[in-house]
């Protein structure tokens, strides 16, 4: 599975309204540990996560942004080189099958990234955070939960195909999909870890995110048509009325773990 520059841009923007408050707490957090401050950012992508995040913490930080697309990567590279005083180096791995880090951070961050991993990888992410105490700070981790207005007869089971799509075979494994956030949160714990909440939902309203709700819907409909290969038509009668949706809710969740 491969996400485009163009999906991540798209995005940025709803994801940065749906940021919950968890992130305030990041600069006392970060304030009693060494500087410069050591950063991995996991799943990348473009640097969005970075670019939210790094205002929030007291200088002089070293970010290292860590992703499987190499084109991706470049991307961040450009669109971060214009912040003064942040640092970054780029790192191509496949998180999968190579190590998490080769020097030791004092602190992780990833963005929308565990719904897609597996339950091994938190596991072992987890186990590596534990052993050193490092802090993560993860957000917009889907939950299973959506709900488009108004109500479609179709809706129910679209979502369950979506949700069981998102449990499907992914770059990491058998993805978490909408068990991400439990899982992550009872993992970090199991690990000793203190592991903080909080909300972290898109709210799409049409009259201002329109071409994001229309691709949301095209890529719900493709999951759901390999799914369901013998729903075809309900699935095109659902994305045809679906243009004209007025909103749309995506549960995420954030989570602070410290150990
Ligand atoms: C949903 S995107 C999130 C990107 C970015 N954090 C953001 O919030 O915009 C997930 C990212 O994980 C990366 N990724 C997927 N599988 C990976 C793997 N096995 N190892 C490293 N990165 C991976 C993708 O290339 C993509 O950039």
């Amino acid at each position: 599975m491969s996400f485009s520059a163009d999906w991540l841009a798209l995005r940025a923007k709803a994801d940065r309204r749906a940021r919950s408050d968890l992130a305030e707490r990041l600069a006392d957090l970060t304030d009693a540990l060494p500087r410069p401050l050591k950063v991995i950012d996991l799943g990348s992508g473009t640097g969005a996560n970075v670019r939210e995040l790094f205002p929030k913490i007291r200088p002089p930080q070293d970010w290292t942004l860590v992703d499987a697309d190499a084109e991706l990567l470049k991307r961040a590279k450009v669109n971060l080189e214009h912040h003064g005083g942040l640092r970054i180096a780029l790192h191509h791995a496949d998180l999968m099958v190579e190590p998490l880090w080769t020097e030791h951070p004092h602190i992780v961050t990833a963005s929308a990234l565990f719904d897609i991993v597996s339950e091994a990888f938190v596991d072992r992410l987890a186990s590596a955070l534990a052993r050193q105490k490092t802090p993560l700070f993860s957000v917009l981790t889907y939950d299973g939960r959506l709900k488009v207005t108004p109500d479609h007869p179709f809706d129910a089971a679209m979502i369950d195909a979506f949700n069981a799509h998102q449990r499907g075979e992914k770059s990491f494994g058998r993805a978490l999909g909408p068990d991400a956030s439990d899982t992550l949160t009872a993992t970090l714990r199991r690990y000793g870890a203190t592991v903080l909440e909080d909300d972290s939902p898109w709210r799409l309203e049409a009259r201002q995110d329109n071409e994001l709700m229309q691709a949301k819907f095209d890529g719900w409909a493709a999951a759901a048509r390999e799914m369901m290969p013998d729903q075809a038509d309900a699935i095109d009668n659902w994305r045809a009325a679906r243009r004209t949706a007025a909103t749309v809710f995506v549960g995420h969740r954030d989570h602070l773990a410290t150990f």
